[in-house]
Parts: structure tokens; C-alpha cells; sequence
């Protein structure tokens, strides 16, 4: 980094900071199996993308601090989304168009090239400035930046939206034609989606407005990503500030599915239904790619915009991770999460019981792994009241599932559990519920050095993260009245 009027960044430099760093890292929660960045700070995932053969997978990255700061694209690879293989960073702010920041984008192959679509972030005068721009690889690893960057700027972004909140842009293609859908927000603060069209990823004009937000669905929405799945179309966004609705939308920032149909004539979207994408404290920006076998697969960054993140107030010289990769899919216009059925390849099961009956007492069960457990737990509840399910107990609290036959609810908090994180919500937010129906509840989780990701009868996902470092390997299931546990397995992913 130059010392001037304005820190200068290279690739270079970045590159060659990681490696004099990475042993400095402190490796106390680092996550095992989740991708993670090699030093420094992780948001967003980008240019998610199946690619000759292996995943791809880009990052918002700044490698100088475990704090956000001016953003490059991190880069990993893997062939079964669970062993990643670390990449040379992949872009940095180098260029007067993004020097604050390459912001959030996606990737698409075109005649055996990898292309990529960022935000260009600039700050001039204290006033903020996005485009979007492209970088273009032979290899997948050396990108080069576009030499007419950005390809949308001010004069090409049309009529609506806002240049100083204009980004995320991911591409798409459909038909013979390029398709850009990139995040903006009305005049008076209101999500927008604009739709631009190109025939070369190169020259773009814009085609439609695709869908605009109320009132009451943010006052701006962050990476749009749009796919046709099972029949319907699918918009999945990040909205800032959406209203709390239900048990649904409590977190500072949320992610949101819309189910509908898209009208390509026009260039825009019929919403039928709306719903949270996941029930828990960390999710945010979530990405997916079609693969070759033609899954729809997500993956999302596991931690929340304001606030406080443990690893770096410890000085652990990195901070956030990404989510297990997901397969979607839709059923009766709601989308549904199931984990990516390669990670049952690296699954390793030590215990399995099956027809266990709890009556109003607690059992204990042991797993071998203190930090990468997984546990799979099918509950009869036809007679039971209630249960709690501690994935980990300390002397204040836990990381516990806790079930209400009478409201339905099932709830899961990590208060008193752990370095505290402390938000900008409204009240402490320590807890998320879901409401299920029916008897019968399957859980699958999956437990990593700082996080927990539940997956609720193959629907509803629950993803959160924790900071404590004695864990003892026990797993407790208390039950009010007969509850019913047909099947219980643990185990852990290897890695
Ligand atoms: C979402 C986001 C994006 C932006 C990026 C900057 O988490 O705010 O809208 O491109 O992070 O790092």
C-alpha cells in the first residue's frame, strides 16, 4: 500500500501479504470444512461458477485486518464443495474506476473464458460512486480487467436507480443473449432490481426494471440472483432493514426468496410468493450456480452485517466464513435447502440408535469430535409436550434447540454462550424460531469449529455462528412427556 492522498493496492502486494501472514492467523475457531479466508476478512461469495471441471468460488476480500475494508475478490476452488483448494487473490482495487473497492459481482464462462462482473466502488469527494465493470481469465486464476471498464457507468444505467447504491451484478444467459441483474434502490429509498441486456458481456443497455421493492421491504436490496428452477422463477435478494414479519425477517439484514414467474418480453417479475431464505443469526448474500449435473446449488456468507464478530476483537487476525454448500429446489412455491449431497462422501458416522423413547428425562450421547459434529435426529413429538436438544452446554448457557408442542415453535439460541456478539438490532438478538407442523421433525446438523447449520425437515434452515473454545463432546436431548426418537445418528464430516 503507497502512502498518499489515497492508499494504492495491488495484487502483488496482496499475494505476497498473505503468505508472509497466514502463520500469524490464530486458528482457535477456524472453521474446518467451511471455506475461510487465509488472513483478514471475508464477506460475500462471488463468481460462484462450475468451470472446467471444479467449483470456483470468489469472496469479498481484505486481507490487511479481520475488518471490512477496501475489497478484493478472494478465490478457492473445489471439486465436491467441501475441500477447498486456496487461490491467488483474484482481484484487487487497483484502477481509478473500483480504487475503494471491487464490490460484489459474478462470474459466467464464455468461449472457454472465465468472465467476471463486479461493482466498481469509488469514493470522490465523499460521495460514493458504483459500476460495473469486467475482468476476463484464460486460466481461471489471472483475471484481467476490461480496458474500457466500467461497460455500465452513469450514462448507460438509465433512467431509474441511483448511481451511489448500484451493484451486484450477476449474469446470466438466456438464449442467444447476456442478462445482468444488478441491485439499486428509488429516490425515496425503496429496493430496485434493474435488468440489462448485452449480446458480448461487453456492451450492455439497460432492459427493464424487474421488480421494485414496498416500503416495507428494505430501504435497499443487496445481490440479486435470478434462475429458473422445477418451473418457476426464482429471485433471491438480500434487502437491508425489511420489516419483521412473523417469526420471520428479525436480523438487521436478511436474505429473501421470491417465488413468481418472469416475464422476459418485458423484463419483468410476478411475484407469487415471499419468504426468508434462512432462520438463523448469520446468513447473508447468498449466491448459487447451476452445475453440470444440473443442481442448483447456494452458498451464503455465514455472518451478519452490524455486529461485533469475536475473532476479530481477539485479535485472531481473520474474520467470517462461508456457509455449506445447499442444493435448492421448489415445491409448492417456497424454496427448499437440502445439504450438497457430496458431503455424505466425507461424512463419517460413529454411532447410530434407532427407536429410542425419552420420558420427561434428559439423555446424554457422545460424539469423538469436539468441533465438527454432525448429528442427525428424527422426533416423534405426538406425545410429548416439549424438548430442548443441547448441542453444547456451558455453566450460563447453550447452544440449544428448544420445541413448544403447543405453539409449534422450534427455537434455537446461543445466549450466554461464548464470547458475546452484540448487534445493531432493536434488542439483543441471541435466538431465531421457526414454526413447524406435523409429529414428525427431521433435523440434520451440521456443527464446525464456530458454527452451526440445522437444516429443519429438509425446508427450513437455521444458521448461525459461536465463539467458544471448551466444548465438551456431549450431546443432550431432555423431553416433557414421551418423545419419540426413531432415529438418532452422530458423526462428523472428515476432513
Ligand atoms: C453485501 C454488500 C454488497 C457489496 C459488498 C461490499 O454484503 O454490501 O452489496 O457489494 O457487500 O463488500
Amino acid at each position: 500500500m503507497e502512502q498518499g492522498t489515497k492508499p494504492v493496492y495491488t495484487l502483488a502486494e496482496a499475494r505476497e501479504f498473505i503468505e508472509a501472514n497466514r502463520e500469524r492467523v490464530d486458528g482457535t475457531y477456524r472453521n474446518q470444512y467451511h471455506l475461510i479466508p487465509p488472513v483478514g476478512w471475508m464477506n460475500d461469495p462471488n463468481g460462484f461458477i462450475y468451470y472446467q471441471g471444479e467449483y470456483h468460488l470468489f469472496y469479498q476480500f481484505y486481507p490487511y485486518d479481520s475488518k471490512w475494508g477496501p475489497m478484493h475478490w478472494g478465490h478457492a476452488k473445489t471439486k465436491d464443495l467441501i475441500h477447498w483448494e486456496e487461490l491467488p487473490t483474484a482481484l484487487a482495487p487497483d484502477e481509478p474506476y473500483d480504487q475503494d473497492g471491487c464490490f460484489s459481482g459474478s462470474a459466467i464462462e464464455k468461449d472457454g473464458k472465465l468472465y467476471l462482473m463486479y461493482t466498481g466502488h469509488r469514493i470522490e469527494n465523499g460521495v460514493v460512486y458504483q459500476t460495473q465493470c469486467i475482468a476476463v481469465s484464460e486460466d481461471g486464476i489471472n483475471f484481467e480487467k476490461y480496458a474500457a471498464n466500467p461497460v455500465i457507468d452513469e450514462k448507460r444505467m438509465g433512467e431509474y436507480g441511483n448511481i451511489h447504491d448500484f451493484r451486484d451484478p450477476k449474469v446470466i444467459k438466456k438464449d442467444d443473449s447476456y442478462y445482468s441483474i444488478i441491485a439499486s434502490k428509488t429516490e425515496d429509498d425503496r429496493g430496485l432490481i434493474l435488468l440489462y441486456q448485452s449480446d458480448d458481456l461487453y456492451e450492455w443497455k439497460f432492459f427493464s426494471v424487474l421488480l421494485e421493492g414496498t416500503h416495507d421491504q428494505g430501504v435497499m436490496w443487496e445481490c440479486p440472483d435470478l434462475f429458473h428452477l422445477n418451473g418457476k422463477d426464482v429471485l433471491i435478494m438480500s434487502p437491508i432493514e425489511i420489516n419483521p414479519r412473523g417469526v420471520e425477517f428479525h436480523n438487521t439484514s436478511s436474505t429473501v426468496a421470491f417465488i413468481g414467474q418472469m416475464d422476459w418480453e418485458t423484463g419483468s417479475f410476478a411475484v407469487e410468493n415471499d419468504h426468508e431464505i434462512d432462520f438463523g443469526l448469520d446468513f447473508y448474500a447468498p449466491q448459487t450456480t447451476r452445475d453440470s449435473a444440473g443442481r442448483q446449488v447456494m452458498i451464503a456468507w455465514m455472518q451478519m452485517w452490524g455486529r461485533t464478530l469475536p475473532t476479530d476483537l481477539l485479535g485472531h487476525k481473520w474474520a467470517g466464513s462461508m456457509t455449506l454448500a445447499r442444493e435448492l429446489w421448489v415445491e409448492n412455491n417456497r424454496l427448499y435447502q437440502k445439504p450438497i449431497s457430496d458431503v455424505y462422501q466425507s461424512l463419517k458416522i460413529i454411532e447410530k440408535q434407532t427407536n429410542l423413547v425419552i420420558e420427561n428425562e434428559v439423555r446424554k450421547y457422545h460424539s469423538i469430535s469436539t468441533n465438527n459434529r454432525y448429528y442427525q435426529l428424527t422426533l416423534g413429538v405426538s406425545q410429548a409436550d416439549a424438548f430442548q436438544v443441547y448441542l453444547a452446554k456451558n455453566k450460563l448457557g447453550g447452544l440449544v434447540l428448544d420445541f413448544d408442542k403447543e405453539t409449534n415453535q422450534l427455537t434455537f439460541s446461543r445466549k450466554d454462550f461464548g464470547h458475546p456478539i452484540t448487534g445493531s438490532e432493536p434488542s439483543q438478538l441471541t435466538e431465531r424460531t421457526v414454526i413447524l407442523n406435523g409429529n414428525k421433525i427431521e433435523l440434520e446438523i451440521f456443527m464446525d469449529t464456530s458454527s452451526v447449520e440445522i437444516f429443519v425437515n429438509q425446508e427450513k434452515t437455521m444458521t448461525f455462528t459461536f465463539y467458544e473454545e471448551t466444548l465438551e463432546p456431549n450431546l443432550y436431548i431432555e423431553a416433557k412427556g414421551i418423545l419419540e426418537v426413531p432415529l438418532l445418528e452422530i458423526g462428523c464430516v472428515q476432513v
